[in-house]
């Protein structure tokens, strides 16, 4: 079967989540794999989001973040908890905006052109099974609606992807 992607088509940010949510709930559904959920996510997200360079997913094993499904540039593989702007979100278990990566302290650069950053946690009960990253080449670029927006796609990720439900 083949999708079609198509970029919500508004100015308004909170119309344009609501949408990309409605796309995503589609794509996603009929399928719990979190592996290939992650990766069209992750293709979805990279191919409708305006001005981003990386999306994707960092995964916890063995209390590290490891290097999951994404779009972009190759990227480091390992983050230990705590490090960087995704180690930083999944310790204290919420999303981080950083409007300035270069004024991040401990931020890792993988892309030289990333300037900004959102990270939100997978929390799925009280189980932290990792984090969705959004990297943009400008600075400033994601807001508190990109916060929400984001976190409610990774909320429809988490629902989706539960194994054995
Ligand atoms: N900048 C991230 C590392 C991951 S890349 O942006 C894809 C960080 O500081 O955790």
């Amino acid at each position: 079967m083949s999708h079609t992607i198509e970029r919500p088509n508004t100015a308004n940010k909170r119309e344009f989540y609501k949408e990309l949510a409605l796309q995503l709930s589609g794509l996603l559904s009929g399928e719990r794999d979190p592996i290939a959920n992650a990766a069209n996510m992750a293709s979805l997200m990279y191919h409708t989001l305006p001005d981003v360079n990386w999306v994707g997913f960092y995964l916890l094993k063995e209390g590290e973040l490891v290097l999951g499904p994404f779009h972009g540039k190759p990227a480091c593989v390992r983050i230990a908890l705590g490090r960087g702007v995704c180690g930083t979100a999944a310790q204290a278990r919420h999303s981080v905006v950083v409007p300035d990566v270069n004024a991040f302290p401990g931020h890792i650069a993988c892309d030289t052109a990333s300037r900004s950053e959102l990270v939100v946690p997978l929390i799925a009960g009280d189980m932290l099974l990792g984090v969705l990253d959004l990297d943009s080449p400008s600075p400033g670029r994601f807001d508190d609606d990109d916060r929400a927006g984001c976190e409610n796609l990774a909320s429809i990720y988490l629902a989706a992807s539960r194994e054995g439900s």
